[in-house]
């Protein structure tokens, strides 16, 4: 064993607490509960700005003025045209496919349609990211209406970004209170550090590999349930509960089978996540116009319950951003199944941003295993292994 491989330090388990970059996209502290996108406090941003401006100000790094705010929404509504392939492709796919499964199959599919899929200059990467913007919420209201029988309906440009993906996956004038909470969602889950799926797009791009190919990568770390997944069993397991007066012998079982509760919890965050209270205040008012309550109170009861247990207590486990998202989501009448992909369609400002950050200052990314197998074996001839 060489002097290198016994100074190595012991692997953190999951790379926890470990700084692998410097980025200036955005700020976590886990034990305070705050999150700084470019500097700028969520909550703020929550009460004040909405996606497409926030958008702005994580790709370039400060809020648009008000002619640069203009040019970016023109820019954005351009960049929603959908390569009639793509479209074609989405036809010929299983109906029953996993809907976030598609979408990375879809995102992989759109490279070979964007002229500059190979071009890593800066300017290639600001179209491509604005096209992916656009494209990839397309491909998710498209393939929610094929699979439903129903025709693709096309973008429209007078619209917001969010407003556009109600159009787009009703047909129907969207309603401006679902269209805002829609719009708050996408604000809140644009960016969040080095996230799983965020690290790893910024390792493919480090690789010197094209923006596509980064987010491809990106959507299959995602679409695990310990990531963009857990909104997904978060509301299975509301459903599940059925109503506020289950919640409590709910919990009861899942604490004595040892089941975690989806939603709570957070590599970072040792308290509420600064996203669940907006995210919650939005489920209140969209309960409050549609009079469905019941996802709301199972929500708020569970937390409750979860807080006063000392077992969540001790481990400092609180709601993230998962746990209000599903109702959230649920409320808007987005399926289940696509809720993970609901959580792309924001988080690709996030990833667009952070390989732009690693293409213009780049090293590539290749860590050490720490070997803990066998070494120097000797040679036996097959006939010879028992
Ligand atoms: C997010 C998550 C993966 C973080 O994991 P982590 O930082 O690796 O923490 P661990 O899995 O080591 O958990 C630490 C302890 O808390 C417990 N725990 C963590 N999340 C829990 C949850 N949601 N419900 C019950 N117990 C939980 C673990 O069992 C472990 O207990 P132990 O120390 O007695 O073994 C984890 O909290 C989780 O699985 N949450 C549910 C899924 C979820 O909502 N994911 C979305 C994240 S935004």
């Amino acid at each position: 064993m060489s002097n290198t491989e016994a100074t190595k330090p012991a692997a953190g388990a999951g790379l926890a607490g470990q700084v692998v970059a410097d980025s200036s996209i955005s700020f976590v502290d886990g034990a305070a509960g705050i999150l700084e996108y470019r500097g700028y406090d969520i909550r703020e941003l929550a009460a004040h700005s909405h996606f497409e401006e926030v958008a702005f100000l994580l790709w370039n790094g400060h809020l648009p003025t008000a002619q640069e705010l203009a040019e970016m929404k023109a820019q954005a509504r351009a960049c929603r045209f959908m390569p009639p392939e793509i479209i074609s492709a989405l036809r010929n796919l299983p109906k029953d496919a996993e809907p976030m499964a598609v979408m990375r199959s879809a995102v992989s599919l759109l490279a070979h349609y964007d002229p500059e899929s190979e071009d890593n200059t800066p300017l290639a990467h600001q179209h491509k990211a604005c096209r992916l913007l656009g494209q990839i919420s397309g491909v998710l209201a498209a393939f929610e209406r094929i699979r439903k029988g129903e025709e693709p309906v096309k973008p429209r440009m007078d619209l917001d970004h969010a407003a556009n993906f109600l159009w787009m996956l009703t047909g129907e004038d969207p309603d401006p209170l679902a269209a805002r909470a829609l719009d708050q969602y996408l604000l809140l889950l644009a960016e969040h550090e080095f996230n799983a799926s965020t690290f790893t797009a910024r390792v493919t791009a480090s690789t010197g590999s094209d923006l596509h190919s980064a987010i491809t990568s990106a959507l299959g770390t995602l679409k695990g349930p310990l990531h963009g997944a857990a909104v997904q069993e978060a509301m299975a397991q509301f459903l599940e509960i059925g109503s506020a007066e289950n919640v409590e012998s709910w919990f009861e079982l899942a604490r004595a089978e040892g089941h975690r509760v989806m939603g709570m919890g957070h590599r970072v965050y040792k308290v509420r996540d600064p996203r669940a209270a907006p995210l919650m205040a939005n489920v209140e008012s969209m309960a409050q116009s549609t009079g469905e309550r019941e996802w709301f109170d199972i929500a708020r009861k569970l937390e409750t319950v979860a807080m006063q247990d000392p077992y969540f207590q001790e481990r400092n486990l609180s709601a993230n951003v998962d746990f209000y998202s599903a109702p959230l989501l649920y409320s808007l009448g987005i399926p289940v199944n696509t809720f993970t992909p609901m959580f792309a369609m924001s988080r690709i400002v996030g990833w667009t941003a952070h390989v732009y950050e690693q293409q213009a200052n780049n090293r590539l990314i290749r860590p050490l295993a720490n070997y803990v197998g066998a070494h120097q074996l000797p040679w036996a001839p097959i006939e010879q292994r028992g």
